[in-house]
Order: structure tokens, then C-alpha cells, then sequence
């Protein structure tokens, strides 16, 4: 090794223990790691859900905190990729001063995260990972959305009932575990219902080209075509079927829910329906309210993501706020005794799975605007 390299490794070495050492830890304060994407092909996922948790700890830090001490969120970017949401939620938690984790958005990435909250015995609360084995890794990972088998379900009975659809196609990323759950659950759906899946195609996240599967999907003829992705690549799935003549509607679920998705679908999203987990045209007091506060802080109409961000932190902050001594086991367990909490997205009660039972709602984008069209109850 050259001389100068050595000197080189060696500076390294002492600026990062430097900063290592350095690093404030204030006995008054109190804090929560967070990760999600905030680059990458799903960065509005991670935006609009961080800044739902930003308002929540703004209020809750303005009324006091929690047990007279003020909150921190300390939040990395997982850049949208799988590895990497397990890369920074492994230095979140080498910070012994981090008590619970609010995850990410896309299943995929927290599938890959929370085994490593689990492993360390921290809490861990994903806003909106819908795939059913996230909360499957262990008794510190909960979610407070809906999962999958009832999305699935949502969107087969309503293409069947509403649309009146009984020949139907699926278009499902097979890199993403949220897209291939999704799939199943809506094709168990419309089979249950008595419908047909005429076609059951896959793409791969990063595709750009979906001509192929698009014309193959066109000779089936479906009513309706399902596409339980995230929105970069169902935008330009949107496109290509507008070019090839398709004009039967475009289903998807929560996945969809970006303001990106009318950016890069333009008209060809139009008359399309997705199910999701609130909608801005709420007439709910609570939702509201909150929207009134997060349009005056951030200028912008929140997602559901920025409603579930919101929710989860709250749901988070009250958990720690009724522990005697903030440890993380105290926080698990009163995660899991989460009853009846009046939420932005609902009423939100933990199950014995640490799952969220709760309704659904699906949007139509009208002239790229997502309008209400339905509320549907779990059975
Ligand atoms: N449910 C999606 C998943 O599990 C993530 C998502 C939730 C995206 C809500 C948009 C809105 O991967």
C-alpha cells in the first residue's frame, strides 16, 4: 500500500470516529428513526409520507412532547431500492438512542428493512405496506393500513359490480412482492365472483417498453385491465395502451396514488379507478382539518401517503406517550393495544396480527384529478 494512500485511510478513520464521538445525544430529547424513498422511481411515496410525519411531531413536539421531552425523527433516504432500505435502517439502529422506527412505503422495501427492527427489538410501523407478510416477520413490525387480500378483493368486486366487468386482464411487476400479492388476491377475487382472467402478464420495475404484453393483453379482449404497480411505470403502461387503441378501463391499486402518475400518464390515466386509503374529497371533519394544516405548511394537496404518515406518527407518539418508561418493549406493547384511534384515514384499531382492518376508498382520475367515486367496508 502506497504511503500516501495510508495516510489518506487513516484520516478517514479519524473523521469518522471524530464524527462518531461528536454526535449530540441530548438526554432531553427523544428519538424515533425514520427511512423511506425520497429519490428514486418512487420518490413521492417517501415525500408525501415524511411530511405527514413532520406535521404529526411539529404539533405533537408544539404540545409539549412526550413525557415533558421534546421528539427528534432522524430520516434517511432508501432511494427508492431494496438493498438499501436495509443498508440505513441498520445504521438507524446501530444509534442506541433510537427507540422505534417508522418504516417505508413499497412492501418489497420493507420486507427487506423490518427483519432488521425485529432482530434489534424495536419497534417498527410501516404507514403503508400492504403486502400480508410484513407484519409476519415478528411482534415489533405493525402497520395501520389495510393489506392486500382485502385490496384485491376491493377491486374485484368493484370492476365486477360497478363496471360490470366479467373479462379481465392483469399486468403485475413480478419484481415487486406488493404487485405479485396484489395480482393473486384480485384474480382469487373475480374467480370467486364468477368472472374470467383472460390474461395474466408480467412486467419488471425499471421497463420501459409494454407493447408486447400490451398487444397480447388486446387480443383477449378484457373489460377492464388491471395493473397493481407503482406509478412511473403504470403511467407509461397508461400510454402505450392509449397508442395501441385499448380503451377499456385501467384498473390499479394504492400504488398508483402519485401526482406524478397524471405527469407522466397525461390523458391516457383519464377514466381510470384505483383503490386507495382516503381521498381529498373526504367530507370527514378530521381529514379536513388535517388537509387545511398541510396545504398551510407545505403549500400542496397531501397523497394518501402524506395521511398515512400523519396517522402513524400520531398512532406512534400516543403508544410512547402511554408507556411508564419509553423502553421499546413498554412502545410495543402499547402499539399493540392500539384501539379505535380516530385517524385521517379512518378508524384504526391494531389486530392481533398488528394489521389495521379498515375500509377502503376508490378514485377515478377525471381530467387528471382523482375524484371519490365509492367507500368500500371490510366484510
Ligand atoms: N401499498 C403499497 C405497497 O405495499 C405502497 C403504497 C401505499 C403506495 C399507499 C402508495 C400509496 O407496496
Amino acid at each position: 500500500m502506497n504511503r500516501y494512500y495510508k495516510v489518506f485511510m487513516y484520516g478517514l478513520v479519524l473523521t469518522f470516529i471524530n464524527s462518531a464521538c461528536t454526535r449530540k445525544i441530548d438526554p432531553n430529547v427523544i428519538y424515533i428513526g425514520h427511512y423511506d424513498s425520497m429519490t428514486g422511481s418512487e420518490a413521492t411515496f417517501g415525500q408525501g409520507s415524511y411530511n405527514g410525519v413532520k406535521l404529526a411531531l411539529l404539533e405533537l413536539n408544539k404540545a409539549g412532547g412526550i413525557h415533558g421531552k421534546q421528539v427528534q425523527v432522524i430520516s434517511m433516504d432508501d432511494q427508492s431500492k431494496n438493498e438499501e432500505a436495509r443498508s440505513v435502517i441498520t445504521r438507524l439502529l446501530s444509534r442506541r438512542e433510537i427507540i422505534a422506527v417508522i418504516g417505508g412505503v413499497a412492501s418489497s422495501r420493507t420486507l427487506a428493512a423490518a427483519p432488521v427492527a425485529q432482530e434489534a427489538q424495536i419497534p417498527f410501523v410501516s404507514p403503508s405496506s400492504t403486502n400480508p407478510r410484513v407484519t409476519q416477520i415478528g411482534e415489533y413490525v405493525f402497520r395501520v393500513c389495510f393489506i392486500d387480500p382485502f385490496q384485491g378483493w376491493v377491486m374485484a368486486k368493484f370492476s365486477m359490480e360497478h363496471l360490470k366487468a366479467q373479462k379481465l386482464a392483469i399486468l403485475r411487476d413480478v419484481k415487486s412482492d406488493y404487485s405479485v400479492g396484489l395480482a393473486d388476491f384480485f384474480k382469487k377475487g373475480v374467480k370467486d365472483r364468477g368472472g374470467e382472467i383472460v390474461s395474466d402478464l408480467t412486467y419488471q420495475a425499471g421497463d420501459i417498453d409494454f407493447k408486447a404484453q400490451l398487444t397480447q393483453i388486446r387480443s383477449h379482449k378484457p373489460d377492464a385491465i388491471f395493473i397493481p404497480g407503482y406509478y412511473t411505470e403504470v403511467g407509461l403502461i397508461a400510454r402505450q395502451a392509449k397508442q395501441l387503441g385499448i380503451d377499456v378501463p385501467l384498473l390499479g391499486g394504492d400504488g398508483w396514488d402519485s401526482s406524478k402518475l397524471t405527469e407522466i400518464g397525461q390523458d391516457a390515466v383519464n377514466d381510470s379507478y384505483f383503490s386507495n386509503h382516503y381521498s381529498q374529497d373526504t367530507k370527514d371533519p378530521i381529514a379536513q382539518d388535517f388537509i387545511r394544516k398541510y396545504v398551510e405548511l407545505y403549500k400542496d394537496i397531501p397523497d394518501g401517503l402524506g395521511a398515512l404518515g400523519y396517522d402513524t406518527a400520531r398512532i406512534l407518539f400516543e403508544a410512547m406517550a402511554r408507556t411508564q418508561d419509553l423502553t421499546p418493549e413498554q412502545i410495543r406493547d402499547e402499539l399493540a393495544k392500539t384501539k379505535d384511534f380516530i385517524g385521517v384515514t379512518g378508524k384504526i384499531s391494531i389486530d392481533e396480527n398488528r394489521d389495521a382492518k379498515k375500509s377502503a376508498v376508490v378514485v377515478k382520475i377525471e381530467k387528471g384529478h382523482q375524484k371519490m367515486v365509492t367507500t368500500i367496508e371490510p366484510e
